[in-house]
């Protein structure tokens, strides 16, 4: 069958942010939106005839119909074969693994990730390249380039192929295969860590609840922990995607997984709780009385990573994103590996595991994962703690304040402006940026500062540099205020202010984490006017 060829004009707003492009879903809806986007990808991609590509999402509204559509496009654009998870469902970690496991020319994963769903909800598009990563700015900065002069997009006239089934099937010559989204995944986890020790945990009556918040890892979580390893049933929640995730947020964050918080942090909860995000690749941690920050977890994972069969011959090294606090840059220290400091979004990454200069990477955003695929894995970080509780035989929170009094404590928290008037935003960072060399010279309210820059990323595999990632205000007692615009807002501007101040290994480490940084969060609102220019006297969310 040939190709239809459909003539379009170009849309001026396909430029992709940290992760993909991402709208609402009304946006995606425009006729021949995502055509243009899809085709300015098929167009940007040299040498993809023949190849394979894998497709898959989070199950989100809308995700059914571009699936169909991408298939369409890619039989049209002379792909070989396209992998797609049954129902149209992989979670991002798991098409990052099959995109690697079968050598595929790349996967087109979709997803908005943890913002909300429905057809109110976003929706978003992501291209991950052979590596199974993120798209690299080159690719992402051609693809918007050429959404914006394209003129026509090829796709063929076939219906709609049943996803519902595993089956091979063909579309206009393209071979289609539909597979399991969870079996080679699950085996891939195996393969990392002792499933007979964390079978054992759970077999001396160690409890869990993990909350899938009616997305993507439902399916994972409940094969893996209470099919492989032998977890009460029942002890994945929320555990059935839906395409408007059950009416919820579906990020793992204390606001929207506060019920799971609340559970695990009472005496009669379980000794351990855990969630993950719209498509599976963040993942909330706490333990019996505990959160566990993000930065934390990195820091902890990272120090007790060699109690898992993957990696019991040691790290190569530790990356973590700028605005994540640097508890892990103690553990890379005492470790003696290497430890890198990379702009937010996991894309910066790729090239450090590529050239295997570190082992395991973070973000503060709750997002952690390891060379084993090239995106963060939300699954895999559960697994892994559990992995050291089964080692150690000891709670979460025991592990915790034992890395403190060895490490000290980094008290961390993010505060987020949402939807503020973009105007305002990008005035008050472009003042902060003014200020810099001012800051540094006299300090601020008595303050001595000790580094004030707009952080700027310098790839030590590549070369390449991402200027503009972040105001940082170091202050001469280790403290630090990061100011920075979020890059997956689709509404307004979302200032995101991180704040974090050290405490040695025999400091006190008790203290209320907000109390802790009270004065740091009064100092970052004189310091960049937060309240004058946005009009808010408080952060929409707090973590
Ligand atoms: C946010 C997080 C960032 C993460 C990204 C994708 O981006 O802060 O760490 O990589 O989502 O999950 P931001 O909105 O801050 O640009
Ligand atoms: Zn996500």
């Amino acid at each position: 069958m040939s190709a239809r060829i459909v003539s379009i004009t170009p849309f001026d707003d396909q430029k992709p942010g940290t992760s993909g492009l991402r709208k609402r879903v009304a946006h995606f809806r425009q006729p021949h939106y995502v055509e243009t986007f899809l085709q300015s990808l098929f167009d940007s991609l040299k040498g993809l005839q023949g190849q394979t590509l894998v497709i898959g999402g989070d199950g989100r509204y809308f995700n059914d119909t571009v699936i169909q559509t991408a298939i369409r496009m890619a039989a049209a654009n002379g792909v070989g074969r396209v992998i797609v998870g049954q129902g149209g469902i992989l979670s991002t970690p798991a098409a990052s693994h099959l995109i690697r496991h079968n050598g595929a020319f790349g996967g087109i994963i979709l997803s908005a990730s943890h913002n909300p769903g429905g057809p109110d909800g976003d929706f978003g598009i992501k291209y991950n390249a052979s590596n199974g990563g993120p798209a690299p700015e080159r690719i992402t900065d051609a693809v918007y380039a050429r959404s914006k002069v394209i003129d026509r997009y090829l796709t063929v006239d076939t219906p709609d192929i049943d996803l519902a089934a595993i089956a091979s099937l063909e579309v206009a010559g393209m071979a289609v295969d539909v597979v399991d989204p969870v079996a080679d995944y699950a085996a891939l986890m195996e393969s990392l860590f002792d499933f007979n020790a964390i079978a054992d945990l759970f077999a001396a009556g160690f409890s869990m609840q993990f909350d899938a918040m009616h997305a993507v890892t439902g399916p994972y979580a409940r094969a893996i922990l209470e099919g492989r390893l032998g977890a009460a049933e029942g002890t994945v929640i929320n555990a059935v995607p839906l395409p408007d995730f059950g009416g919820g947020h579906p990020d793992p964050n204390l606001v929207y997984a506060k019920d799971l918080h609340d559970l695990v942090m009472s005496p009669e909860g379980p000794d351990f709780g855990a969630a993950s995000d719209g498509d599976g690749d963040r993942n909330l941690i706490i333990g019996k009385g505990r959160f566990v920050t993000p930065s934390d977890s990195l820091a902890v994972l990272a120090a007790n990573a060699h109690l898992a069969p993957a990696y019991k011959g040691g790290i190569a090294g530790i990356a973590r994103s700028m605005p994540t606090s640097a508890a892990a840059d103690r553990v890379a220290e005492t470790l003696g590996v290497e430890m890198h400091e990379t702009p937010t979004g996991w894309k910066f990454f790729g090239n450090l595991l590529d050239a295997g200069r570190v082992t395991i990477c973070g973000e503060e955003s709750a997002g952690t994962g390891s060379d084993h695929v090239r995106e963060k894995d939300g699954v895999w970080a559960v697994l892994l703690w559990l992995n050291i509780l089964a080692a150690r035989r000891q709670s979460v929170d025991e592990i915790v304040q034992a890395h403190w009094a060895t490490y000290g404590r980094n008290y961390y928290s993010r505060h987020d402006y949402e939807e503020v008037d973009t105007a305002a935003a990008n005035a008050l960072m472009d003042d902060l940026r003014a200020r810099l060399d001012t800051l540094v010279s006299e300090g601020f309210e008595g303050r001595e500062i000790v580094l004030a820059d707009d952080f700027t990323y310098l790839d030590p595999v590549d070369g390449s540099t991402a200027a503009k990632q972040g105001v940082r205000i170091g202050f001469a007692d280790g403290s630090r205020i990061v100011f920075r615009l979020s890059g997956t807002g689709t509404v307004g501007a979302t200032l995101r202010v991180y704040l974090e101040r050290y405490e040695p290994p025999a400091g006190d480490h008790d203290t209320d984490t907000q109390e802790a940084l009270a004065d740091l969060v009064a100092l970052a609102d004189t310091l960049a006017g937060i309240a004058s220019r946005t009009g808010r006297s408080t952060p929409s969310v707090i973590t």
